[in-house]
C-alpha cells in the first residue's frame, strides 16, 4: 500500500473529538508543564478503612454532605445538549476501566481501539460489556461483528500514552498497532492478536448485542437512530502475567496490574493519583507530523 493510500484522507473516520471538546484547558501544554512528573515508583497500599471502629446505623463519617443542596439536572430538558449528558455521565461514572480492544476486519486489517464504557456483567457464563457509541459504528464494532470475536487487553500505566493513541480516527485500512508502538501476541481461540504489554488479556466471543436507540432523532423514513450497541462478549481464554497471580490461578495483584482508569473530560487515573492526557490529534492533522510519517512509511508495501 503506498503512503497516499494510507493518509487518504477522504476515508478517515469521523472526527468526534472537534464537537465533543473534552479538553477543558485553553493551553494544556502549559498545564500540563506545571504539573509534577509522574511517580512510577509510587505503589499500591493498604490501609484501615476510613472508620474502623464504625458501628451499624452511624452512617457516614463526616458531616459536609449537611452544608450543600443537591441540584436536580433533568437529562430529557428540552434545553440540555446530548454534550452535556455525555460530559456529567462521563466525569460521575467514575473510576472507568479501559478495555483496549483488538479485532481484525473482513480485509485483514488489524485494528486497536480503547474503550472505558466496560465492565464484567456475570460470571456463569463469563460476559462482559463494552458498549459501542455513534450513530455510525467505529472500525472495532463493525470487525466484532463481522467476525464475532475480539481481544480485550486491560491498560495499565506503563502504556497508558500508547492506548491512547490507539483512540486516533485512522480509516478502517490503517492499523492503529504501529503508530502506538504496542506489540501484538498471538491468540489461542480467536484470530485478534492482545497486548502483549498488558497483564491481563481476555479472547472473547460475541456472546449476543444489544441496540440502544436515540429518544430524540429518528431518520427521515421515520427508522429509529441506532446511537449505540452494546456488546456482550464471552471470555473464552485469559492471559495473565505471571507475577500478577496467586497460585490458586485466581486472584489478580492490583499491585502489579496498576490499572488506568477513564474519568471525565480528559482526566485518567491510576490507583495511585490521576492526570490528563489528550485524546490524539484527528488523522488528517497527525500525518502532518514526521515521526507519524515515519511510522507510516514502514508500512509501504511496495
Ligand atoms: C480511554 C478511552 C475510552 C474510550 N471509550 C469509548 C467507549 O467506551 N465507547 C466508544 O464508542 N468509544 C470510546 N472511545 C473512543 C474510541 O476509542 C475512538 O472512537 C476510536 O477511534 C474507535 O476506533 P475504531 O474506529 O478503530 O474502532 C474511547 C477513547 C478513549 C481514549
Amino acid at each position: 500500500m503506498a503512503f497516499s493510500q494510507i493518509t487518504n484522507l477522504h476515508v478517515e473516520a469521523f472526527d468526534k473529538e472537534a464537537l465533543v471538546q473534552r479538553n477543558p484547558h485553553a493551553e494544556f501544554p502549559a498545564v500540563e508543564a506545571s504539573r509534577p512528573d509522574y511517580d512510577p515508583s509510587k505503589f499500591w497500599e493498604y490501609s484501615k478503612t476510613p472508620k474502623p471502629n464504625w458501628k451499624p446505623g452511624s452512617g457516614s463519617i463526616c458531616d459536609a454532605w449537611k452544608s450543600h443542596t443537591l441540584i436536580a439536572i433533568d437529562p430529557d430538558s428540552p434545553n440540555r445538549t446530548q454534550n452535556q449528558n455525555y460530559k456529567l455521565m462521563i466525569s460521575s461514572t467514575v473510576p472507568r476501566p479501559i478495555a483496549l480492544v483488538s479485532t481484525v476486519s473482513r480485509e485483514g486489517v488489524h485494528n486497536l481501539a480503547p474503550f472505558s464504557y466496560f465492565n464484567t456483567v456475570s460470571v456463569d457464563p463469563p460476559l462482559y460489556s463494552v458498549s459501542f457509541v455513534g450513530t455510525e459504528a467505529n472500525d472495532s464494532l463493525t470487525n466484532v461483528l463481522d467476525s464475532g470475536e475480539c481481544c480485550i487487553s486491560i491498560v495499565s500505566d506503563w502504556f497508558l500514552e500508547a492506548a491512547n493513541m490507539t483512540s486516533v480516527n485512522t480509516p478502517p485500512h490503517v492499523s492503529e498497532w504501529p503508530l502506538s508502538g504496542l506489540h501484538p501476541v498471538h491468540s489461542h481461540m480467536v484470530k485478534p492478536p492482545h497486548v502483549g504489554e498488558s497483564a491481563f488479556s481476555i479472547e472473547c466471543h460475541v456472546h449476543s448485542t444489544i441496540p440502544i436507540y436515540s429518544q430524540r432523532e429518528v431518520h427521515d423514513d421515520g427508522r429509529k437512530v441506532r446511537t449505540a450497541t452494546m456488546v456482550l462478549f464471552r471470555a473464552v481464554m485469559y492471559h495473565v502475567r505471571d507475577d500478577a497471580i496467586n497460585d490458586r490461578m485466581e486472584t489478580v495483584d492490583i499491585g502489579v496490574l496498576r490499572p488506568v482508569w477513564r474519568g471525565g473530560g480528559i482526566t485518567y487515573g491510576s490507583c495511585f493519583g490521576g492526570w490528563e492526557t489528550e485524546r490524539p490529534k484527528a488523522f488528517r492533522h497527525l500525518v502532518e507530523q514526521e515521526d507519524v510519517k515515519a511510522v507510516l512509511n514502514q508500512l509501504q508495501v511496495s
